[in-house]
């Protein structure tokens, strides 16, 4: 059975007043019965770790070098996060894909990194609206969900998240049918590629303006097992009845 999950990815915002909203979901969520994590900005991860020491909820990065170390100035490597304190890095995500010109091949090299320190990766996939309305969407997918993904990848050291980046922080969602569709396909490649025990054991995130009001029914959907959000992770008044409805 797998366990949900609830991620947060704060982006480039947050200092450290922000920490107050850890505290507070701490606080809120002391033994919550799905898995929760928070990835903010890289300059509070060590205190946000610190704040989460005693509790479930873990802490995570929103990317990470595919180096271990080495002359990369700005850069921070897999075992310098896991350091901090983090359990978790985002990969690929498409504000990295985008602004960065991020490959899918290179987001396997730092999930490859990122299972070397001991770090959950969460990898980002998703189309562009030029993309879905060109029918491209599960051709996408499969590039990007085959090229992403390293092998020695599992379910225990890999969550998937589908985010379409028309969706992202526009207030846009596809349909709870087009959601369905496409996790359906991610879980049934992983099975192709994987084994039909192993793809069960991944955890499929959506992620695209995902708020209290639609959390419910997103979750609801076929082989959705949680959320990857943005906007409405950064204060706890609104992620924290994200994280109820996934209970
Ligand atoms: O990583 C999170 C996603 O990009 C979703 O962002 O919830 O602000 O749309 P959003």
């Amino acid at each position: 059975m797998r366990r949900k999950l609830a991620a947060g990815n704060w982006k480039m915002n947050g200092t450290a007043s922000s920490l107050a909203e850890v505290q507070a979901l701490v606080s809120l969520h002391c033994a919550p019965s799905v898995d929760i994590l928070i990835c903010p900005p890289a300059t509070l991860i060590a205190q946000a770790a610190g704040l989460c020491a005693n509790s479930p909820i873990m802490i995570g990065a929103q990317d990470c070098h595919a180096a271990a170390s080495g002359a990369h100035t700005g850069d921070i490597s897999a075992p310098m996060l896991a350091d901090t304190g983090a359990g978790a890095v985002i990969l690929g995500h498409s504000e990295r894909r985008e602004n960065h010109n991020e490959t899918s091949d290179l987001v396997a090299q730092k999930a490859v990194a990122a299972h070397a320190a001991g770090l959950i990766a969460v990898v980002c996939l998703g189309e562009s609206l030029a993309q879905r309305e060109g029918a491209q969407t599960l051709d996408v997918i499969a590039e990007q969900l085959a090229a992403s993904l390293p092998d020695g990848t599992t379910g225990a050291n890999t969550v998937i998240a589908y985010e379409p980046i028309w969706a992202i922080g526009t207030g846009l969602t596809p349909s709870l049918a087009q959601i369905g569709e496409v996790h359906d396909f991610i879980r049934s490649r992983l099975s192709e590629r994987f084994g039909v025990q192993a793809a069960e054991d991944f955890r499929l995130l959506y992620g695209g303006s995902v708020k209290p009001e639609n959390a419910a029914e997103i979750f609801a959907t076929s082989n959705v097992d949680g959320a990857l959000v943005g906007g409405a992770s950064l204060k706890s008044e609104d992620f924290s009845p994200i994280i109820r409805a996934l209970e």
